[in-house]
């Protein structure tokens, strides 16, 4: 029996019992029948949740570019891989067969080794959504250099900290790049970035927008003239099955974003797996995730997972309202494309509009719609269902995190009967828990509470790269034993989950997770700026806002309040980038604090909300009468 494919819910059931019965048997048999190994493991698992130790098919040795496109040139070399579509329609779309990539990625391994690349090495990749992303990406895995991918909206100041984080000594760029009816200057941003990066030694440039750019002698080279010296065939790196595959930063709660590690053959087994079953991937089908391969979303569901099954990738350079409102319904006709994979901040965004943009398009092609990156709220579920599914495409709302490389709560399309705004049941391997206060298991159904995961699974970060301890604070040490997701759940009456959103400091903006602290010490950092607080807030559109509570030094140079707004969200934007900007900024003269100094946000979280029913006890607190005053002072 195979265990890679589910077909119906019974056999969902089943395969589900086995994966917590026997996970070793479970996995161990996947991974054997359905990838290509120098050698095998040992042990398909080795940990320990406590020390925050997990280790997937312990001592085998694999390639994840062999499986992600050397297995597939026998049969189907002249299949697309790649669908490239543009910014600008008009731009004719790129289709590239798995021949092609594997002509264009050996070329940019051999570039990179010739460059002094070597396994092990980290590489910095901030590109703008174009076919040399996906084939830095994949030529970094094929030789075992670590690919730290930032997306291409982070500022200068961001860059320059993920790359010293990992000590990058490679950058690989553009001359630019389109969104909508702008262009980026993304080489700009590497040049201020690279000032204070002294471990970066070289540059790589590919040409997009043909901008006027400055390239520094001794440091920077154009991608291409070294591509069209390089050999077309090339060697992949032997890598062990705990090598680190890659780093992708995300942010926390406190302090500096954390670099997520993932490695290889775990992380391959699972994006693999829980690609062809929540998608119902069948051979022919063309998938196509609006993500940008800079998060989680893109490395797992537009290259490695796709790539790994041979599938068919839509890799989309633009952004869904330009030209117009219709651009994502236009572009899933022109591609016939099956599965559609978007975030509800973009769905709400676009219901907005009138729906004329989307009916023009019959969408008979579609067979599965999901949804990514935070909760979806009933409106936008019941609008994506009824104006692009049809009501004939299941809607997949998939819960997972970039730490955990791949979707972990989620509708097999076809197989799990949905339930709008639930992710509904794990997959298998996948051992969710809710917990209370006290750090107890919460048993039965119709409970919430705090979700973790009590058994490892093979998409799991292994660790933040240079700070295991905090991965072990941040992940494993709130409930001992177990992995600690951040967020909050609730389960019903059949057993259904649905994530009810973050319970740290991090507030989900666009899908974009933003942790509170650095957007605060960017706000500090102003001259005029004494203290700050950030909270979320309920946005129609961006599911969360975020609210900013100012204390101002004394000092009488800043009368013009509009004025200070805006110079303080362009520090957030210089040091964080535009994504985290305010929408709301209220000068305070104090913010409640308790006894032992710490903030109370969630009093301010409340007010924010526009929520004056229930602070709680505020007596204890240092400065109670500050809450009057806040509340009188709240931004509408
Ligand atoms: C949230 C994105 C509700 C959640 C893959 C999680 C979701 C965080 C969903 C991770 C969903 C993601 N329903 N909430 N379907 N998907 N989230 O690391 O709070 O960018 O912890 O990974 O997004 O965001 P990240």
């Amino acid at each position: 029996m195979s265990y890679f494919k589910i077909d119906s819910l019974e056999q969902y059931f089943k395969h589900y019992n086995k994966s917590i019965r026997e996970p070793r048997k479970f996995w161990g048999k996947i991974a054997e029948e359905n990838f290509t190994w120098y050698q095998y493991w040992d042990k398909v698992v080795d940990f320990n949740m406590a020390d925050a130790e997990v280790k997937w098919f312990v001592d085998a040795k694999v390639n994840i570019t062999k499986n992600c496109i050397d297995r597939h040139l026998a049969k189907k070399g002249e299949k697309t891989a790649i669908i490239f579509e543009p910014n600008d329609p008009s731009e004719e779309a790129l289709h590239i067969s798995y021949n092609e990539l594997y002509e264009r990625v050996s070329k940019m391994a051999n570039v990179l080794r010739e460059q002094g690349i070597s396994k092990g090495d980290r590489v910095c990749i901030y590109l703008p959504m174009i076919p040399e992303l996906a084939v830095s990406v994949l030529a970094c895995a094929r030789i075992g250099a670590i690919h730290s991918v930032v997306f291409a909206g982070f500022s200068a100041s961001a860059v320059a900290s993920r790359i010293n984080d990992s000590e990058c000594k490679m950058v690989i760029t553009s001359d630019g790049g389109y969104r909508g009816n702008k262009t980026i200057d993304l080489k700009g941003i590497i040049d201020d970035a690279l000032e204070n990066c002294p471990t970066v030694t070289s540059v790589l440039v590919a040409k997009r927008t043909n901008a006027e750019i400055k390239m520094k002698a001794g440091r920077d080279q154009w991608l291409a003239p070294l591509l069209d010296k390089a050999i077309n065939n090339s060697v992949a790196e032997i890598m062990d099955a705990e090598d680190p595959l890659f780093i992708l930063y995300t942010s926390g709660s406190t302090g500096k974003p954390k670099g997520m590690v993932h490695t290889t053959a775990g992380y391959m087994v699972y994006t693999a797996y829980t690609f062809k079953n929540v998608f119902n991937y069948e051979e022919n089908d063309i998938f196509w995730c609006t993500a940008d391969i800079g998060w989680i979303t893109g490395h797992s569901y537009i290259l490695y997972g796709p790539l790994l099954n041979g599938a068919t990738t839509v890799i989309f350079e633009g952004i869904p309202s330009y030209p117009d409102f219709s651009r994502f319904w236009e572009t899933i006709e022109k591609h016939k494309v099956t599965q559609f994979y978007t975030a509800p901040t973009a769905i709400r965004a676009l219901a907005k509009e009138n729906l004329s943009y989307v009916q023009k398009f019959p969408l008979k092609s579609l067979k599965v719609i999901g949804s990514v990156g935070e909760p979806i709220n009933e409106e936008a579920w019941h609008w994506y269902n009824d104006h692009v599914g049809g009501k004939r495409c299941p809607v997949v709302d998939t819960w997972w995190q970039t730490e955990t490389g791949g979707i972990m709560i989620a509708p097999l399309a076809f197989i799990t009967p949905t339930k709008p705004t639930y992710a509904t049941l794990p997959l298998p391997g996948i051992q969710p828990v809710l917990m209370d206060d006290k750090r107890n298991e919460i048993e039965g159904n119709q409970v919430d509470g705090s979700l973790c995961i009590k058994f490892p699974w093979p998409g799991i970060a292994r660790t933040i790269w240079g700070d295991h301890q905090r991965y072990k604070d941040t992940y494993f040490s709130a409930f001992p034993g177990k992995y600690f997701t951040g967020d909050g759940a609730l389960r019903d009456e059949v057993g259904y989950y649905r994530i009810t959103g973050r319970v740290d400091d991090v507030v989900i903006v666009s899908g974009h997770n933003l942790g509170t602290a650095p957007i605060e010490d960017a706000i500090n950092e102003h001259p005029a700026v004494a203290e700050s607080a950030i909270v979320g807030f309920p946005h129609d559109i961006k599911g969360n806002a975020l609210y900013g509570y100012v204390i101002l030094k004394e000092s009488g140079e800043y009368r013009d309040r509009d004025n200070l707004i805006k110079e303080i969200n362009q520090h957030v934007s210089d040091h964080i980038g535009p994504i985290a900007k305010l929408d709301k900024i209220q000068f305070v003269t104090g913010l409640p604090k308790t006894r032992s100094g710490k903030i109370m946000r969630r009093i301010l979280r409340k007010i924010a909300e526009g929520d004056y029913s229930n602070f709680g006890d505020i007596t204890t607190l240092l400065n109670p009468e500050i809450v009057d005053e806040i509340v009188k002072g709240k931004i509408v």
